[in-house]
């Protein structure tokens, strides 16, 4: 979904910065670090040796692999990221503004599913070794339905993919959508939104 590179690479020269930062209105993504200054480590990546805790109220953890914690990543139109889920653990729905996502699942068991624009909702159960893709933008989620641990390799065509967390955008948005609209849109009351509210707003 990235433009195509115009140079062999562009190691960003702005690791971990933002992709509203100042550094980053170069388009496409950052600007290149001197070619004279690149070395083989801007190529390699190895955060996803290992996941991060699950030990939260999803029971899952996506580690990324995006442009932002890979730089040799910047203008390739490529990332990864690690999903680690608990037994019951959820990624929850989200989608990627910019990017399909490629599942594969290397460990346990993890039913996955999106809906689509028509509203049908397309899902498997993914064991170790097989994968599932969900189309660019479309709502999605992880739910580990093995007895053990589960872990997957996600893998984007984009750099920079997005993401936006259904729940959290809409009860956690700062400042916050007023409860008519919410109440309105999902044909409840008021104090349905409030207890929403309540668990996806910090304030
Ligand atoms: C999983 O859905 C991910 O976005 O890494
Ligand atoms: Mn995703």
């Amino acid at each position: 979904a990235d433009p195509d590179p115009v140079q062999d690479f562009c190691v960003a020269a702005a690791p971990g910065g933002h992709y509203n930062s100042s550094y980053s209105t170069t388009y496409p993504g950052f600007p290149c670090k001197p070619s004279s200054l690149v070395v083989s480590d801007d190529f390699f990546f190895a955060a996803h040796a290992s996941g991060a805790s699950t030990d939260n109220s999803n029971g899952a953890a996506v580690t990324p692999g995006n442009v932002e914690a890979f730089p040799g990543l910047n203008t390739l139109g490529l990332s990864i990221n690690r999903v680690d889920l608990a037994p019951g653990g959820v990624n929850p729905l989200h989608t990627h503004p910019r990017s399909a996502e490629l599942v594969h699942v290397e460990a346990g068991e993890m039913l996955v599913g999106f809906v689509s624009t028509e509203g049908r909702f397309y899902s498997k159960v993914v064991r170790a070794g097989e994968s599932f893709v969900i189309p660019r933008g479309m709502m999605h989620f992880q739910y580990n339905v093995g007895a053990g641990a589960a872990r997957a390799m996600t893998v984007f065509n984009s750099q920079l993919p997005g993401v936006v967390l259904a729940a959290q955008s809409l009860f956690g948005a700062e400042p916050e959508i007023p409860d008519a609209v919410l109440a309105k849109s999902f044909q409840v009351d008021a104090d349905t939104i409030k207890l929403l509210k309540s668990k996806f707003r910090k304030g």
